[in-house]
């Protein structure tokens, strides 16, 4: 009797687990979503921000280097974005690439802020 119960919960767990395992596909997508997202924004930001933004050329800071953000990040993302788009300090106007539209700019400043969440 107790092995059965036993046996039985143990069938209850496996299928719980195997059930798990088999995510809803509309969080799949959702997922997939975000992924290719930031996928574009690092095609753009090696683009057009990389220049600078991987070296910290005239200070600026370096992608994913937490101290060089500390200060920065913590604006928040609307005045991040604002910046970028309308020059700060020594970073010209997006840049200097006007193309850039401010929707990309705004990704890409999400790339910069979730490369902070990793480091
Ligand atoms: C010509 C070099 C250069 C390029 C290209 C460049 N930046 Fe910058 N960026 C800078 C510098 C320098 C700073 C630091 C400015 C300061 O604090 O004086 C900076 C700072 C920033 C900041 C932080 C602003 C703040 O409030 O602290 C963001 C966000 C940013 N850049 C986004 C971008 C994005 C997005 C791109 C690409 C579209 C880009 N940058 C391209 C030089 C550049």
């Amino acid at each position: 009797m107790c092995t059965n119960r036993t046996q039985f919960l143990l069938l209850i767990v496996m299928l719980a687990v195997s059930l798990n395992g088999c995510s809803p596909p509309s969080e799949n997508h959702q997922e997939a979503a975000v992924r290719s997202d930031m996928e574009v924004a690092e095609a753009l930001y090696k683009k057009n921000c990389k220049v600078c933004h991987a070296q910290g050329i005239n200070g600026a800071p370096i992608v994913g280097n937490q101290k060089m953000w500390t200060g920065r990040a913590e604006q928040g993302i609307d005045v991040l974005v604002d910046h970028a788009i309308n020059g700060f300090g020594l970073m010209p106007p997006k840049g200097g690439k006007s193309h850039v539209t401010d929707e990309e700019v705004r990704l890409i400043v999400e790339y910069y802020l979730e490369q902070l969440k990793k480091s």
